[in-house]
């Protein structure tokens, strides 16, 4: 069978080459059942404007449902229909003749068509990684749950800085994630509208029920301006950045996992699921799932580049550059989907070895601001002054009591020891725990602060 389309304003085969280079088959796949819908709820509306007699309709129908059933034929992914819509038709044809089939489109256009595909496909996708953030962020949460107390470094620069919590700082990733899901959220509510009605891009002249089929597809309405509709793609800009977004999170958590697993580090051990080996190292465990997940970040931020690019200087309103755009959204689509399961399933299966964290809690003078602070509030020194004494003092290698007294004189000239600072004051200002049961104010690593953190967030999950 040939092309449908081209045989009557365009003479000629066409090299192997060219339509390769033209088709979109393999995207297509993603949008192939949104297609057969899309064509249901034209139909539907078609028929019910008496645009279209009863008798053709149904025989329409009734090819369409056995296509949704069993699958399109292949022949409608052959490349020589450059799209599945044009493939998907001359399937119809074929199977209830051009006097039936051939009345399918119309009012439509192949434009209005697939950016109808794009959005209905999209709209499950999105649904899909909510409901895989919610899970995501479930799993964090319950790990924090179990974790209040244990006590960890925290880093800047990656240095040890100060002490926190495991609890403290996966809910700091929680918390990423919940602004992801309020984005997809919102996106997902901008992206709702249906296209269908707008043909090519200056809609019909046939009086079709835009609300009727834009509600049997399940939009909350029909796209306002047919133009936009058809030429519009800022909705796959906003869900690749969002998606982008979201990977970078994921990265970065990746990444700590990879680093908190080396050797060196020893803070979590991941299950062997998650992990490869080596070919010629018999010894090695690597985090490869975190290491391609990590990578997979990269993948997304480039399809939302690329889509960027590509629909930064069309000119109203269908190009055909658009279909180039397509395959980048599944792209990075795809990896989000794979990526945000397998994420939650890897902090899952963890295993943290909250003894080394503790161990290292405490290292680098992590507490020193601590003691500062005990300076600051117990004998009145303004905060630089402190500052000053204490950083010269583990310029001389240790926060005891005989070395402060040297600093202090060295750095302010006064006497720690006549202010009445002890030894035993400083055992204790300096242990992590107290370090991070002091900080309780809001979004602070104290126990019982990040266990009312927690409530918050999982009635946030409960609410959305
Ligand atoms: N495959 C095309 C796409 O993805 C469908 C629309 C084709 N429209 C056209 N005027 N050639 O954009």
């Amino acid at each position: 069978r040939t092309d449908q389309i081209r045989e009557g304003r365009l003479a000629g085969e066409r090299s192997h080459d060219i339509e390769r280079f033209l088709a979109s088959m393999d995207a297509d796949r993603w949008i192939a059942r949104a297609d057969l819908l899309v064509d249901m709820a034209h139909l539907l509306g078609l028929q019910r404007q008496g645009i279209i007699e009863d008798a053709p309709a149904r025989a329409l129908m009734a090819a369409l449902l056995d296509f949704y059933d069993h699958g399109l034929p292949e022949a409608a992914f052959d490349e020589r229909f450059e799209d599945v819509h044009a493939g998907k038709e001359a399937c119809l044809i074929e199977r209830v003749g051009e006097d039936v089939g051939g009345r399918l489109h119309i009012g439509r256009s192949r434009n209005d068509e697939v950016a109808t595909c794009i959005r209905i496909r999209l709209k499950e996708e999105i649904l899909g990684l909510l409901s895989s953030l919610t899970d995501l962020r479930r799993t964090l949460l319950d790990i924090a749950a179990a974790h209040t107390e244990s006590v960890m470094p925290g880093f800047t620069h990656l240095q040890h800085a100060q002490p926190t919590t495991l609890a403290h700082h996966l809910l700091g990733y929680e918390q990423g994630f919940s602004r992801d899901t309020s984005r997809l959220r919102e996106a997902y509510a901008r992206l709702d509208v249906s296209p269908l009605g707008s043909a090519a891009f200056a809609s019909t002249g046939y009086p079709l029920d835009r609300e009727y089929t834009a509600g049997l597809l399940g939009f909350s309405r029909p796209a306002p301006n047919s133009m936009d509709a058809v030429a519009s793609r800022d909705f796959v800009i906003e869900v690749l950045a969002d998606a982008a977004t979201c990977m970078t999170t994921v990265s970065r958590l990746c990444e700590e996992l990879v680093l908190w697993s080396t050797s060196f580090a020893g803070f979590v051990r991941l299950d062997d699921a998650y992990c490869s080996s080596s070919s010629i190292m018999p010894q090695k465990k690597n985090p490869d799932v975190a290491e391609i997940m990590r990578a997979k970040a990269g993948t997304v931020a480039g399809s939302l580049a690329a889509a960027i690019t590509i629909t930064k200087a069309l000119p109203m309103s269908y190009n055909r550059d658009l279909q180039e755009v397509t395959p980048h959204l599944w792209r990075g689509i795809e990896a989000t989907r794979e990526s945000v399961p397998l994420l939650s399933g890897m902090i899952a299966t963890a295993v943290f070895d909250t003894e080394r964290m503790a161990a290292e809690a405490g290292r680098g003078f992590s507490t020193a601001t601590d003691l500062a602070d005990a300076l600051v509030r117990d004998y009145g020194l303004p905060f630089r002054t402190a500052h000053r004494i204490i950083g010269r003092a583990v310029r001389h290698g240790s926060l005891d009591l005989d070395t402060l007294e040297t600093a202090a004189r060295e750095a302010a000239g006064i006497s720690v020891l006549e202010m009445g600072l002890t030894q035993e004051k400083i055992d204790t200002v300096l242990d992590p725990r107290h370090a991070v049961a002091a900080r309780k104010i809001i979004g602070g690593p104290a126990p019982e602060t990040a266990a009312a953190q927690i409530e918050v967030q999982r009635g946030t999950l409960a609410g959305e």
